[in-house]
């Protein structure tokens, strides 16, 4: 159980690009790690496209005025001057982005923690990958809802046989914040993400589908994706040829098959996250409108609700554990747990600890990179008439 005790020496001098007052996802990066004011503190940012709203922003945020910079740029070089500057940026701009910062982040020596989809191709993913490795330095991906610590006892369980062999498994998740073509004139966060100059090769299969992706290769390190399938539509046909609903189904090497729907014209859906493994004794099944409970339906027996942090779950599942049984935990708390472990990476990274490294569970830059080939797979698939498509360039080593 995590009780805010330092798991690193002392905390970890940390700068944000982006995530300034307007953003939608840049107060779940400080939720996430500011938590315990043992893992990082934050020193600085260059937090808006508007450098003046972003110093405004910073001041509020508590950060020193001088320390609240114009641009990414000017921060990674004035903050390489200083003894106690900078030694990890997060990076929560918009996708299009995310690649020349991450670059400049690494080439000032910093280590990065960047939004997904990482970039846009698996080349640059690989490129940065070299670039990290040149450098010693970690990239994480802050697929946030990873860090439920549910998701660890779905994996636990699968491992120990308690569903059988892996037959079935169905992934969503869906909105419906874009249901009507209003969303993209009026949302700002919504423009760039119909715009593939900005988005990328994808509206929601990046935006929505790299989270359940990576959670399922979470929860099933040793299933391997054989070939996919890619139906893509563009409900509200200016989005076109970025997609608002698609539907991804997959043969695993097992014989397993797989179906993932993932859309943001699911009016009226709330509760839009679920994973269900069907195995060949029993199914498991996770609802993030639930994230206390996770199903446990074996045939023939009356249906199980694990409850979070009881202590018959599983240890690793109970270490990420942080409030106890009976009192709510949720998506703030899986970004802290991610965050937690990123500045562990970091620090085991700043040590050379391989051991350490090569033992902790958590989004890193091979995630990254899975996460843009699952991408890379489904347009594939998509652009050949929704044809079956081999998914033999699947690297190993995300989600280890
Ligand atoms: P947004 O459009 O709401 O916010 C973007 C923020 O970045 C704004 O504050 C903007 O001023 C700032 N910005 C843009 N360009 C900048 C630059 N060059 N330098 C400094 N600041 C800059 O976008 P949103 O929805 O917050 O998404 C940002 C990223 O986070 C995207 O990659 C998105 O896919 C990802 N995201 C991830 C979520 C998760 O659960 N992990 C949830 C929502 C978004």
């Amino acid at each position: 159980m995590l009780n805010g005790e330092k798991k690193i020496a002392r905390p970890l001098r940390w700068g944000m690009v982006g995530g300034g007052r307007l953003g939608q996802v840049g107060y779940k990066h400080r939720i996430g790690a500011l938590r315990d004011n043992t893992a990082f503190t934050l020193v600085a940012g260059a937090f808006d496209i508007d450098p003046e709203r972003g110093k405004d922003f910073g001041v509020n945020l508590g950060v020193d005025e001088s320390r609240c910079y114009e641009n990414y740029q000017t921060m990674f070089a004035q903050e390489a001057e200083k003894e106690d500057g900078l030694e990890v940026v997060s990076i929560a701009t918009p996708n299009g982005t995310h690649y020349e910062i991450t670059k400049a982040a690494l080439e000032a020596g910093l280590h990065v923690i960047c939004e997904k989809p990482l970039f846009f191709t698996s080349a640059e993913g690989e490129e940065i990958k070299a670039l990290a490795e040149e450098k010693g330095k970690i990239v994480g991906v802050t697929y946030g809802f990873s860090g439920n610590q549910l998701l660890l006892q779905m994996r636990a369980m699968i491992e120990q046989g308690k569903i059988g062999d892996i037959r079935v498994v169905e992934l969503q998740y869906t909105h419906g914040f874009s249901s009507t073509e209003d969303a993209d004139k009026f949302n700002d966060a919504q423009k760039w993400r119909v715009d593939p100059k900005i988005a990328g090769p994808t509206f929601v299969l990046g935006d929505l589908s790299t989270h359940t992706y990576y959670m399922s290769k979470l929860i099933m390190p040793d299933m391997k994706i054989e070939k996919l399938l890619c139906d893509r539509q563009s409900f509200i046909s200016s989005r076109a040829p970025l997609e608002d609903n698609a539907f991804v189904m997959m043969h695993y090497e097992n014989g397993a098959v797989g179906r993932l729907w993932t859309s943001s014209v699911n009016a009226g859906c709330m509760d839009g996250h679920r994973i269900r493994i069907v195995g060949s004794k029993a199914s498991l099944e996770w609802w993030d409108s639930k994230p206390s409970e996770l199903r446990y339906e074996v045939q023939g027996e009356p249906v199980q609700t694990l409850i979070r942090a009881m202590p018959y779950l599983d240890e690793q599942c109970n270490a990420d554990e942080r409030l106890g049984a009976l009192h709510m935990e949720g998506l703030s708390d899986a970004w802290s747990n991610i965050y937690l472990k990123f500045a562990v990476a970091i620090d085991a990274k700043n040590r050379g600890d391989e051991e350490t490294l090569h033992s902790l569970v958590y989004p890193d830059i091979d995630a990254g990179i899975d996460g843009i080939r699952w991408l890379e797979n489904c347009v594939r698939s998509a652009e050949n008439g929704s044809a079956w498509v081999d998914f033999s360039d699947q690297p190993v080593g995300s989600a280890k």
